[in-house]
């Protein structure tokens, strides 16, 4: 591996963790104004927390301060909206423009099981084999789609795929198992938040995905959609680099919030004294 990639792929996994929090924030180039996300003002108070930013060219264009310590990780696929097939993507952002960017990396879905599979796949080889000459990280994003079933067999076949493709770095979802899946890629994985759930869940499942072999999150709607976005991004960032347990975290969650300890976050205390 070049200095250009590891120096990249060091901006994105913290050499002092081997991890990263990464913060997602491109839902728009297929949903539009989501929650959240409908002034991207809101999340400027978060960007000093995360390791990396996964987003747009055009928010990076138009909201992100060009200062910023926060590495870039640059959406590169797109074409459809939420109103359309959403596995009917493409290439649309250059190699050339992501480099302008002083991106770390570039990331693009694949869509494994779904319309367009064989269509997505070749892209992202595409992707991988220019990406590669100037030694640019390639994430792929892998189960996109409300009709993909998210078991560790199906998340495995998707993520060992994009790795032989040639992904440098892969994100998927978490499921029951997931050993299972870190342990047929050969390549980092990091979780996608999925829809908003409770606090309590997602510091769980992030708890969860790390014991279980995860290199950290791609976090979009259960930090940007809590009533805390700063509390919940820095718990978020406890579990990935300190390794705290979910309940430490949601306590560092809800050191901003009035919110009382849940009635599972209380059992989980209880079992830790058995
Ligand atoms: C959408 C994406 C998002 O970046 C990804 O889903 C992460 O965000 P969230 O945690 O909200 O699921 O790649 O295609």
């Amino acid at each position: 591996m070049d200095f250009g990639m590891k120096n990249r792929l060091s901006r994105i996994f913290s050499p002092r963790t081997g991890r990263t929090v990464m913060l997602a924030v491109d839902h728009g180039y297929f949903q539009g104004p989501t929650t959240g996300l409908k002034n991207m003002k809101g999340i400027l108070p978060l960007i000093p927390h995360a390791d990396c930013l996964f987003v747009t060219r055009g928010i990076v264009r138009t909201s992100i301060d060009p200062r910023t310590d926060t590495s870039i990780c640059l959406r590169v696929s797109g074409g459809p909206s939420i109103l359309g097939a959403l596995s009917n993507e493409d290439i649309i952002v250059s190699l050339e423009e992501a480099l302008r960017l002083n991106a770390s990396g570039v990331g693009m879905s694949i869509f494994v099981g779904a319309e367009n599979e064989d269509r997505t796949i070749a892209n992202l080889g595409r992707l991988v084999n220019e990406a590669v000459r100037y030694g640019m990280p390639v994430l792929a994003i892998t189960a996109v789609g409300k009709e993909m079933v998210r078991d560790a067999r199906y998340l495995g076949l998707a993520c060992r795929m994009a790795a032989e493709i040639g992904a440098h770095f892969v994100k998927t979802y978490y499921c029951e198992d997931f050993e299972r899946v870190v342990e047929g890629c050969p390549v980092p994985i990091v979780i996608a938040g999925g829809k908003k759930i409770p606090e309590w869940d997602a510091l769980l499942m992030t708890e969860s995905a790390i014991k279980s072999g995860a290199s950290g999150v791609d976090m979009g709607r259960n930090i940007f959609q809590s009533d805390s976005p700063v509390g919940m991004i820095k718990a978020v960032k406890s579990i990935v680099h300190k390794g705290v347990s979910a309940k430490e975290a949601y306590k560092v969650y809800r050191g901003s919030t009035k919110t009382s300890v849940p009635a599972e976050a209380e059992d989980a205390d209880k079992m830790e004294k058995v």
